[in-house]
């Protein structure tokens, strides 16, 4: 299965890709996670997209394309893959349509999570990241056991130098200039499935396995 999750910052992406990844076996591709290990690590990737991220703004779709397609091409991908905050554009999702037809194949489903600006603002605000095992948290809503340490692998948990207030709001805006169209554009292809993210992560979770289980049984 192939499946592209879109939604605006926050709107649980990262945490909706886990169970899928682990119910069908599929590999998460997360552009922003792969974007912050190469600013960590002082990769030449990391370099170039440094400065983007700390701006809230999306990196070139060349650098973008470029670093899916190889992605998509790995062993891990094979049996089917969960886009992750990829693509954020047009440009990108014709780009990624091209690189599935050259790999022979196309998406089966986009979701996309809706919720109020509000509640992404509380929800961004709040995250907490591990740095070990990218596990997701919430200072209030899902609050880890022992306090800044992560409950499956122990590792410290930090917040995203993007999740500042300021950053925040430019995340928001760009999602709404440069992403949001590509509802439209899925809705036309007949891929759209559009998920009400208000809820609990258990809640959501249910919906998307609905939004995939009606039409494809795959489990
Ligand atoms: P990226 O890492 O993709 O960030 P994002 O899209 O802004 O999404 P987030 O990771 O912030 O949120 P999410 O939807 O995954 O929510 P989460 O599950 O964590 O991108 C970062 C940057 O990289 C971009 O700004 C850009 O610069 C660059 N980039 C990445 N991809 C790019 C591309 N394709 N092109 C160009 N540039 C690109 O949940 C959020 C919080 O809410 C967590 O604390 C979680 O615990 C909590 N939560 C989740 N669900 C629930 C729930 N149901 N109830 C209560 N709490 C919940």
């Amino acid at each position: 299965m192939r499946v592209v999750l879109l939604g605006p910052p926050g709107a649980g992406k990262g945490t909706q890709a886990k169970p899928l990844q682990e119910k069908y076996g599929i590999c998460q591709v997360s552009t922003g996670d792969i974007l912050r290990k190469a600013v960590r690590e002082h990769a030449p990737l990391g370099k170039q997209a440094a400065e983007y991220l700390d701006r809230g703004e999306l990196v070139p779709d060349d650098v973008m394309l470029k670093l899916v397609a190889e992605r998509l091409q790995e062993k891990d991908c094979e049996k089917g893959f969960i886009l992750d905050g990829f693509p954020r554009t047009v440009p990108q999702a014709e780009g990624l349509e091209q690189i599935l037809r050259d790999l022979g194949s196309g998406l089966d489903f986009v979701l996309c999570i809706q919720l109020p600006q509000g509640v992404l603002i509380q929800r961004l605000s709040g995250r907490r990241t591990c740095k070990k095992c990218g596990g997701l948290y919430h200072i209030l809503l899902n609050p880890p056991k022992r306090e800044g340490l992560c409950d499956s692998c122990g590792g410290e948990l930090y917040q995203r130098q993007d999740d500042r207030e300021e950053t925040i709001a430019a995340r928001l805006r760009v999602f709404e200039t440069q992403t949001a169209p590509l509802v439209d554009y899925y809705r036309m292809k007949g891929l759209l499935r559009e998920i009400n993210g208000v809820g609990s992560s258990e809640e959501i979770r249910s919906r998307v396995f609905q939004a995939l289980g009606a039409e494809h049984d795959l489990s």
